[in-house]
């Protein structure tokens, strides 16, 4: 059994404040920062860039998952690159040259992530998967925090689940984002997921540890 990544969503936080917050967050349950970028364009809301990333990355030692919600990435995906984060995702929806940026991903030694919106066939990205280390299915559609979860999510995770390893390429990992909380998130890990993105489910109350450690709990008692 792989073990279940989760990647809390920062902002869903106060982000004023997030360099001294992730100073408590204990590292032996929060194994990713998920960070969305996000441009003002491809997605409605706007909030931070490569500067803000490579800033956050002085402040912890988790690795940072930056999920890059923005129009036309190859004009600055060199940026991005050079803030160092553990792995760089794009959106299929965003760009007419996936591959190349996926490339330039890889190229630098960091997680190259393809995602797609809810409204994409799964099938769309089939052919960029040699190309890349990671798929991130989106179950809201993506600009805010705080959405519910879309139910047809775990029909598209159990399809592309059973195509990758149809397909004998065990290395790329599934990620799901958006409206994952104590109720559904052992679903979707049986669905296929392998990474877990949780915005407001991490953050509500304030006590993020405790938070993620009834999720992760959630997540393996049902799986
Ligand atoms: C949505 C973002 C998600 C979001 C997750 O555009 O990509 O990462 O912050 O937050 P929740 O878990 O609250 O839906
Ligand atoms: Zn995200």
């Amino acid at each position: 059994m792989k073990k279940i990544l989760i990647s809390p969503s920062i902002i869903a936080s106060d982000l004023t404040t997030i360099g001294e917050q992730v100073r408590g967050f204990d590292p032996g349950l929060i194994d990713l920062l998920h960070l969305d970028v996000m441009d003002g364009n491809f997605v409605p809301n706007l909030t931070f860039g490569p500067g803000f990333i490579a800033s956050l990355k002085t402040h912890t030692g988790i690795p940072l998952d930056a999920h890059l919600m923005i129009e036309k990435p190859e004009l600055s995906i060199d940026r991005y690159i050079a803030a160092g984060p553990w792995s760089l995702t794009i959106h299929h929806e965003s760009t007419r040259f996936p591959a190349r940026v996926l490339q330039q991903i890889r190229d630098a030694g960091i997680i190259a992530g393809i995602s797609i919106n809810p409204s994409t066939p799964v099938e769309a990205i089939y052919d960029l998967l040699p190309y890349a280390d990671m798929v991130l299915v989106m179950s809201v559609d993506p600009g805010f925090y705080g959405q519910a979860f879309m139910e047809p999510a775990i029909g598209r995770l159990e399809k592309l689940a059973s195509f990758i390893d149809s397909s004998g390429m065990p290395d790329v990992r599934i990620q799901i984002d958006g409206g994952i909380n104590t109720e559904n998130i052992a679903r979707v890990v049986r669905a296929g997921a392998q990474i877990v993105v949780v915005g407001n489910a991490a953050f509500k109350g304030g006590d993020v540890n405790k938070n993620v450690r009834n999720l992760i709990e959630r997540a393996n008692k049902d799986r």
